[in-house]
């Protein structure tokens, strides 16, 4: 395919070892190869990296998971705020199809504020996403 300077494919052949329990490509192989992630800092080789996770917003089948990543000088003990991201995941039953998942009630003072960020995330990807449609529809 004879592609502009600008632009670059990548064709990878999804092998037995990518799956996950249900047979399908996990997740996670998909987003090595898309490095959707950004940094806020390095980490460096020999460091203890942590990944704090919590579901900080739900909706009726989808869930917001916010990951904070943390990395560990173990001999100086320092502790670096390395990387943060949200992923949205969508509970599916035994069809395919989405599925309801239990509401999650913010308690805390620090819950609350991340369900209130959630909040906007998911307005704001909306919105995005109704916009790509209307530029998609008028192309
Ligand atoms: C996840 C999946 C079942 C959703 O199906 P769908 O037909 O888009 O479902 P709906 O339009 O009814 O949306 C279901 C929920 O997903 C959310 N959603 C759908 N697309 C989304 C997107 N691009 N970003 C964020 N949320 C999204 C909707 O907001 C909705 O949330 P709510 O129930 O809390 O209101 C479907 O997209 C799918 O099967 N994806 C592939 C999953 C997969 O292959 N996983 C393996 C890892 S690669």
């Amino acid at each position: 395919m004879d592609l502009p300077s600008h632009q670059l494919t990548m064709t990878v052949l999804m092998t037995p070892d990518t799956a996950d329990f249900s047979g399908k490509v996990h997740g996670g192989t998909i987003l090595k190869l898309l490095d959707q992630v950004m940094f806020r800092q390095p980490i460096q080789v020999g460091e203890l990296v942590t990944f704090l996770a919590s579901i900080n917003h739900t909706g009726t089948s989808s869930m917001e998971v916010g990951i904070k990543v943390v990395a560990e000088d173990i001999r100086s003990q320092a502790v670096r705020h390395v990387n943060s991201c949200f992923f949205t995941m969508v509970a599916v039953g035994d069809d395919g199809k989405p599925a309801p998942v239990p509401p999650r009630v913010p308690g805390t003072p620090d819950e609350k504020r991340r369900h209130a960020a959630a909040e906007i995330r998911r307005a704001m990807r909306r919105e995005m996403e109704a916009k790509f449609a209307a530029t998609r529809a008028a192309a």
